[in-house]
């Protein structure tokens, strides 16, 4: 299933639940420090979303085919942990780097979907410029979204900046079609090669989130089936907005008081950018 919006109200829809999956991230912002753990993390947002927001955490439960159900409200993902990491006794220390993943569901049945990475005390350098490197590479990439754009153009932006980093692109979870459903078509890959895959269209609405390893690119599942870390150990980085094709180019849902600036050097390329929902 994929979901093209044309009503005014549905794209209201995804602007709120956007907004709001955004706003989770500034709430729990000033909490990401040495000592708390992602178990809080995880509890404070929960909390955050249920009595503030009134929204659903749409990880807590979820179960695609062959896997258990996702116990918590959000994923949290320290270091060498690529994705869907579960929330847990880990506490965060000085040097960790941690990506919050947060998706509400609103009462009107959107889906807002995000993510950021936050440094936890002193970071290194090599952290800091890995965080730096895919948060411009989810860039590059949106500044591809525009009607008429091929899948493809995306996944090749990012795997270029990626691959010229000296990064790693992982290949085995991607970006996905979002709407009234979590994950629907199409894929979104973070790699590829220009002109080619499906067409973009004005209403789309997916996400662009890759997944770049300081290593190579080979993942491991942990036992717990959710847990996705570096086969070789290595630092993973990841960032995420949900997007919507507009019909001359492309509009960020997933924005709200706090979310970090536009990169510097992909402000030049965003011709495309009507609006980022502030
Ligand atoms: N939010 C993740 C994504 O970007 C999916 C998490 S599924 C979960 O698609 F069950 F692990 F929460
Ligand atoms: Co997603
Ligand atoms: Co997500």
């Amino acid at each position: 299933m994929k979901s093209i919006f044309t009503e005014e109200s549905d794209l209201n829809g995804m602007r709120n639940a956007g907004r709001l999956g955004s706003e989770v991230l500034d709430f729990i912002t000033p909490y990401i420090r040495e000592g708390i753990s992602t178990a809080e993390i995880d509890r404070i947002c929960h909390e955050y979303m249920n009595d503030v927001q009134h929204t659903i955490p749409a990880p807590l439960n979820y179960q695609p085919p062959g896997y258990p159900p996702f116990p918590k409200a959000i994923c949290t993902s320290v270091n060498d942990v690529i994705c869907h990491g579960i929330p847990g006794e880990r506490i965060l220390k000085s040097g960790d780097i941690v990506n919050l993943d947060i998706t509400v569901i609103t009462p009107d049945g959107y889906y807002g979907d995000t993510s950021r990475m936050f440094l936890v005390g002193e970071a290194s350098i090599l952290a800091s410029r890995l965080c730096q490197i895919t948060y411009e590479c989810m860039w590059l990439g949106i500044a591809q979204v525009k009607p008429g754009a091929k899948l493809g153009d995306i996944g090749y932006a990012i795997q270029t900046h990626a691959e010229k980093a000296g990064y790693s692109v992982v290949r085995e979870y991607c970006g996905h079609g979002i709407g009234k459903v979590f994950h629907q078509d199409p894929q979104i890959l973070h790699y590829g090669k220009p002109g080619t895959g499906e067409s973009l269209t004005q209403g789309m609405t997916f996400t662009v989130e890759p997944m770049i390893n300081a290593g190579r690119r080979e993942i491991r599942t942990m036992p717990d089936l959710w847990t996705v870390k570096t086969k070789d150990r290595s630092l993973s980085a990841q960032w995420e907005h949900t997007v919507l094709v507009t019909a001359t180019g492309v509009e960020v849902l997933t924005v709200s008081e706090k979310s970090p600036a536009i990169p510097a050097i992909v402000q030049p390329l965003l011709g495309n950018l009507i609006s980022t929902n502030h």
